[in-house]
C-alpha cells in the first residue's frame, strides 16, 4: 500500500509568524504518527523560514516511523542529513528564495553533482530519493546517479486534474512505468489532495509513498489532524 508521509513544514510556518513555540512543531510530529502518518517529511530552507535545521535536530529522535527530509543538498544540508541520519533524503534542486519546490532534477545537466552528493549519503546507510519531472530522458539520467527512489513532482498533475484527470495522470504512469523498469522505487509529491489523490494512487499502485504538507494541514484546520489524516489514509488504501 502507498504510504503517506506528512510534511509539517507549515506548521513551523504559523509558528514562526509569531515566534514562540505555539504551534509546537515537534507535538504536531508526535501526533500526526499517532494518528496514523506513515512517514513525516520537513524540508529546512536555508532561510529557515519554516522548519529550522534545529528542528530537525529536535524531531529526529522521537519518529518512529519513516523520517524523510527533503531539500538542496548544499554544504550545510548535507551536514544535517549525515549528522541527523533519516531513513530517507528526497534532494530538490530548489533555488533559495523560492517559494515552494517548482521542478524537478535535470538529471542529465546536474549528473555528476548529483553523483557525488549521493555517494555521501549511500554511505551513511540513507535512502536517497530525488525529485524530478515526468520526461523519460531524465528518469534514466536518474539510474546511474546511485539513487534508490524518484519522487514525481506532481503539480502539473494536480492542475490538470481539474479539467481531465485522464489526460492530466497520463504522463505521470508512463514516468512510473519507466521508473519501475529501471528498478527505482517511487515517491510523488506536491499539491496532492484530498480530490486527487486516490485516482492518482490508484492509477500508480506501485507507488511506495506520497508527501503531503499544505493540503493536509489546511484540511486539518476545518476537519481536525486525526480525521484529515485518516481521510488521506482511506484513499489510498481504497
Ligand atoms: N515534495 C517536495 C519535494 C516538496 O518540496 C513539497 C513541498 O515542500 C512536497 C512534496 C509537498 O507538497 P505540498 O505541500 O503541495 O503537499
Amino acid at each position: 500500500m502507498t504510504r503517506l508521509s506528512v510534511n509539517i513544514n507549515k506548521i513551523a510556518t504559523i509558528r514562526n509568524a509569531r515566534g514562540g513555540n505555539i504551534p509546537d512543531v515537534h507535538r504536531a510530529a508526535i501526533e500526526c504518527e499517532r494518528f496514523g502518518a506513515d512517514g513525516i517529511t520537513v524540508h529546512p530552507r536555508p532561510d529557515e523560514r519554516h522548519i529550522t535545521y534545529n528542528d530537525v535536530r529536535i524531531i529526529r529522535p522521537d519518529i518512529k516511523t519513516e523520517f524523510n527530509i527533503e531539500g538542496y543538498p548544499s554544504e550545510k544540508f548535507i551536514k544535517l542529513v549525515c549528522e541527523v541520519k533519516p531513513h530517507q533524503v528526497t534532494l530538490v534542486p530548489d533555488p533559495p528564495d523560492v517559494l515552494t519546490s517548482n521542478a524537478g532534477w535535470d538529471t542529465i545537466k546536474h549528473n555528476d553533482f548529483l553523483k557525488d552528493v549521493i555517494a555521501v549519503f549511500r554511505e551513511k546507510g540513507i535512502r536517497i530519493s530525488i525529485f524530478i519531472d515526468t520526461d523519460i530522458s531524465k528518469i534514466e539520467a536518474a539510474v546511474n546517479t546511485g539513487c534508490h527512489r524518484l519522487e514525481l513532482y506532481t503539480e502539473p498533475y494536480a492542475s490538470g486534474f481539474p479539467y481531465g484527470p485522464e489526460k492530466a495522470i497520463q504522463p505521470f504512469i508512463k514516468a512510473a512505468e519507466a521508473a519501475r523498469e529501471l528498478g527505482l522505487g517511487l515517491n510523488a509529491g506536491h499539491d496532492l489532495n484530498l480530490d486527487n489523490l486516490k485516482y492518482f494512487s490508484e492509477n500508480i499502485p506501485w507507488l511506495n509513498e506520497v508527501s503531503i504538507g499544505h493540503a493536509l494541514i489546511s484540511d486539518a484546520l476545518y476537519l481536525g489532524l486525526q480525521n484529515t489524516i485518516g481521510m488521506y489514509k482511506r484513499l489510498l488504501s481504497e
